[in-house]
């Protein structure tokens, strides 16, 4: 059985050590990439605070399909170029959107939403798919957030490099 840790979030550089080496020990050796999406999500969903929802979308067949997540029930495609997830694969870098109405073209599957960070997922340098996190609250993401979120993707991409 995992434990889920309660972290302290006013130390936000702490907060994400602590929560990779969280990661770490759950993911473990495991492989299966579909199951260590599951538990990331998953992970990321309990400790986290300030989300409305939080997972993964995997490319399939040159677009976004959803993946393991945790929140409401989610658009399922998305195309590369379109919102705030497939302009992240269209430009290969995280984007960080302090007012989702502020951002042309963004993709509204949850209401509440009103912030969003998206990051890219690699394998081998080949963009795989995308973690993304919404907040219901304007600005929840700083570079400081930004930074730690590429520290589980890094962990992530681990499993599979
Ligand atoms: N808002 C995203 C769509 C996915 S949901 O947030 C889960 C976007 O604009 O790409």
């Amino acid at each position: 059985m995992f434990t889920l840790p309660v972290l302290d979030p006013t130390d936000t550089a702490a907060f994400y050590d602590a929560l990779a080496g969280q990661l770490e020990a759950l993911l473990g050796d495991e492989r299966d990439r579909i199951a260590n999406l599951a538990n990331a999500a998953a992970l990321i969903w309990h400790t986290v605070p300030g989300l409305n929802w939080a997972g993964f979308y995997l490319m399939k067949d040159g677009e976004l399909v959803l993946g393991p997540f945790q929140g409401k029930p989610a658009c399922v495609r998305i195309a590369v170029g379109k919102g705030v997830c497939g302009t992240a694969v269209a430009t290969g870098a995280p984007v960080r959107v302090e007012d989702v109405d502020a951002f042309p073209g963004h993709i509204a599957c949850d209401a509440d939403s009103r912030s969003e960070l998206v990051l890219p997922l690699r394998e081998r340098g080949h963009i795989i798919g995308v973690l993304d996190l919404d907040s219901p609250e304007h600005g929840r993401f700083s570079g400081a957030d930004q930074a730690g979120f590429e520290r589980l993707v890094r962990i992530l991409e681990a499993t599979w490099d």
